[in-house]
C-alpha cells in the first residue's frame, strides 16, 4: 500500500498527505476496498456512498483493476451515489448515472438493482418524496458503512452548497433538490460546453445522511482546493463551508490530499 509523506492528526480527522495524485488515489482505493471487505466480513454486506467528479476517476479505475484481478467482489455491496443533476436523463453522458456506469458499475459485479443513483427524471412534484425515499432506503440498508467524498472549490460536499443556515440546521439537511452555486456551475462548464449550459439544479444526498456514515473518506487534490481544505479542517464549523461540518461527524473521518491541496493547512 502507498505510504503518505506525512500524517496530521486533527480533532476528529486523520489527514494523509501524499506526494502525488497517483499514490494518493492508490491509497484511497485500498481504503475503499478495505471498508468494503470488512463490512462484508462482519455484516454480510457493505453499503457504500460514492462520489463522482474528476477526483475519484483513478480510484474507480483501481477498484476495477482489483476486481479484474479477482481480489475484490461487489456481489454483496449496495452503493448510493451522492448526487445527480436535475432534470437529466440517465442516458445523458453528463448524468452521474452514466458516469458511474462508465467508471465502475459497468465493469464490476455489483448487482444492477443495488447501484443507486438519485433519479434525474422524476417529475418535480415527486422530487421531494423521491429524495426522502432515498434516505429511507439508506436507513433500511442499515446506514452507510463508508462515504467517499470529494470537496468543491467552495467547500461543498455532495451538492450541499454554502448556506446562511446555522451549522446545527445544516447538519440536519436531508436529501433534496437544490440550486447549484455559481462556483459549482463554473467548474462544471467544461463538461457542458459552457457555463450557461450547465444544468443549474441537482438532487443531493443531505448533510445529515453523509455525517451519519460510519466512516468517511474525503479526497481533494490541487492548489484550487487548498483554501476549502484548510477552512474545512482548521476553520470554524460553519454552513458557509460545508466541508467544515465534517468536524462534527461522529464516525471516523480521513482526508487524503496531495501536497498542493494541503499547502494552506
Ligand atoms: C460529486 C460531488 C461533488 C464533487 C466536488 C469535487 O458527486 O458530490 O461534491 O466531489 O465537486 O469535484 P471534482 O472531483 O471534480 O473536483
Amino acid at each position: 500500500m502507498s505510504a503518505p509523506a506525512r500524517v496530521l492528526e486533527l480533532a476528529n480527522a486523520s489527514v494523509l498527505v501524499f506526494p502525488d495524485r497517483v499514490s494518493a488515489c492508490d491509497a484511497a482505493a485500498e481504503r475503499v476496498a478495505h471498508a468494503l471487505r470488512s463490512a462484508v466480513a462482519t455484516r454480510g454486506q457493505a453499503i457504500l456512498g460514492l462520489a463522482t467528479g474528476s477526483t475519484p476517476e483513478p480510484i474507480y479505475a483501481h477498484l476495477v483493476k482489483l476486481h479484474r484481478e479477482g481480489t475484490l467482489s461487489f456481489a454483496n455491496v449496495a452503493t448510493y451515489n451522492l448526487d445527480e443533476y436535475y432534470p437529466i436523463s440517465p442516458l445523458d453522458p453528463n448524468s452521474y448515472r452514466s458516469y458511474m456506469h462508465r467508471h465502475l458499475f459497468g465493469a464490476v459485479d455489483l448487482p444492477a438493482n443495488r447501484a443507486h443513483v438519485l433519479d434525474g427524471t422524476v417529475p418535480e412534484s415527486a422530487a421531494a418524496e423521491h429524495a426522502a425515499q432515498y434516505d429511507r432506503w439508506i436507513a433500511a440498508d442499515g446506514g452507510l458503512d463508508f462515504q467517499l467524498l470529494g470537496l468543491g472549490r467552495n467547500g461543498h460536499i455532495g451538492f450541499n452548497e454554502p448556506t446562511d443556515l446555522s451549522a446545527e440546521a445544516a447538519m440536519r439537511l436531508p436529501t433534496r433538490l437544490v440550486d447549484l452555486h455559481p462556483t459549482t456551475r463554473a467548474d462544471a462548464a467544461k463538461d457542458f460546453g459552457g457555463e450557461s449550459r450547465v444544468i443549474p439544479r441537482a438532487l443531493t444526498v443531505g448533510v445529515a445522511p453523509i455525517l451519519a456514515a460510519r466512516s468517511i473518506l474525503v479526497v481533494a487534490f490541487g492548489p484550487n482546493k487548498a483554501e476549502s481544505v484548510a477552512q474545512s479542517l482548521r476553520g470554524p464549523i460553519t454552513a458557509q463551508v460545508p466541508g467544515s461540518l465534517l468536524q462534527a461527524a461522529p464516525g471516523t473521518v480521513t482526508w487524503i490530499l496531495d501536497e498542493a491541496a494541503a499547502q494552506a493547512l
